[in-house]
């Protein structure tokens, strides 16, 4: 893949993101293989770009959509369906999975009859008001110790709170259906994931005794990916899930998943061009065409840790490599092992930078961001 890559940034320029739509598949496959349990559906917000929700959807995925965007990103490939295939697929496949709707988005998605999560009373009186077909998940705060990105600070209702929510949903005449949690994206710390099942599995079963049926258990995203060597393995996370969950939820109890990392984070590479190079205080910084700003986003927002490899070999030391932009800010690493030899008009190599990147690029500065080349389409 990489020499083939340096072909392709010869031929295309840089900076080129390779997305290989066969690594995508490959992912969907063994997140199905090691949890046939577990209905996935791909969390759109890691990697937006069409053709990845194109090729997920031929694939059978489901979705997870956090905007009326998003959503009509998938209904684009429903439109033609009739009325009832359209809602059946809407009510099966998709779940707008942000806690926090805007009135309008809910107004707009109405007609549809969403499967939405909220997490607090004021969230469950807004879909009341504008949009009374939705059926409701219930969000649930849970551990995410550890984890690359940490979500419990921002989402999920306290588990003691979680009997009153459901109560007061049904009160006002909409339908709890599940619950939901996630236990923070690139999640290492598998005990995360048992205690959460353990929490929705108290809830669940105490919602059914009180004569609430709550039929879905959605276990989130947070699946780990190999970005190095210490990552522990999916398949062994997928043993502990497969084994709680036949422990802890009956056969009746639908379990979903909202993957987004582990789906597409393996699938892009990025060429990237050295288009300056300077040494300060010591240290050689290598100014590339592409930064924080644009495909690297996730170094700021993803809490990503970069890699780069050169094309060329020569003795190495430590370098920094930065971005393009006239902000002090963009510096994407000052710490990479590169050759010191590098020249204006050579190349880097990044991998597995599929998820959290160009889904957050901006244009800051007048920079387009990476062009986008698909592979195995
Ligand atoms: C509600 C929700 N579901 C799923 C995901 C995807 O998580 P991951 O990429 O860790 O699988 C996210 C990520 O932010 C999320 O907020």
């Amino acid at each position: 893949m990489k020499e083939e890559s340096l072909k392709l940034a010869q031929e295309h320029g840089t900076p080129l993101f390779i997305i290989d739509h066969e690594v995508i598949r490959a992912n969907y496959r063994t997140f199905k293989k090691h949890l046939p349990r577990v209905q996935a559906y791909y969390a759109v917000k890691a990697n937006s770009h069409q053709e990845i929700v194109k090729t997920l959807f031929e694939e059978g995925a489901s979705f997870d959509v956090a905007s009326y965007n998003e959503f009509m990103q998938v209904y684009e490939y429903i439109r033609h369906f009739e009325e009832k295939d359209q809602d059946f697929y809407i009510w099966d496949k998709i779940i707008f999975s942000n806690t926090i709707k805007d009135r309008d988005t809910l107004r707009k998605i109405r007609r549809y009859k969403p499967l939405v999560t909220f997490d607090n009373e004021d969230e469950l009186q807004k879909i009341k008001e504008h949009c009374d077909t939705a059926g409701v998940v219930l969000r649930l705060k849970v551990p995410d110790t550890g984890s690359q990105v940490e979500m419990s600070s921002k989402f999920g209702a306290e588990p003691g709170d979680a009997r009153h929510l459901i109560a007061q949903a049904f009160d006002l005449g909409l339908v709890v259906e599940g619950l939901s949690f996630h236990v923070g994206s690139q999640c290492t710390t598998f005990d995360n994931y048992t205690a959460a099942l353990d929490i929705a599995s108290q809830i669940l079963h105490d919602a059914r005794k009180s004569g609430h049926n709550v039929k879905i258990v959605d276990i989130g995203g947070g699946f780990p990916v190999p970005y190095d060597s210490r990552v522990p393995q999916f398949e062994k996370l997928a043993g502990i899930i497969n084994a709680e969950c036949d422990r802890l939820f009956p056969d009746d109890v639908e379990l979903i998943a909202e993957p987004g990392r582990f789906m597409v984070a393996t699938a892009a590479v990025l060429v990237s061009e050295i288009v300056g190079k300077a040494r300060r205080d010591g240290k050689i910084f290598y100014y590339i065409n592409d930064g924080v700003y644009q495909t690297f986003s996730g170094v700021v927002y993803d809490h990503w840790i970069p890699n780069f490899h050169a094309f060329k070999p020569g003795r190495t030391e430590v370098c920094a490599v930065v971005g393009p932009t006239c902000d002090s800010f963009d510096k994407i690493s000052l710490s990479e092992q590169l050759p010191a030899d590098l020249q204006i008009g050579d190349y880097l190599y990044t991998e597995n930078i599929g998820a959290y990147s160009i889904a957050s690029s901006t244009r800051f500065n007048g920079f387009e961001g990476a062009k986008i080349l698909h592979r195995n389409k």
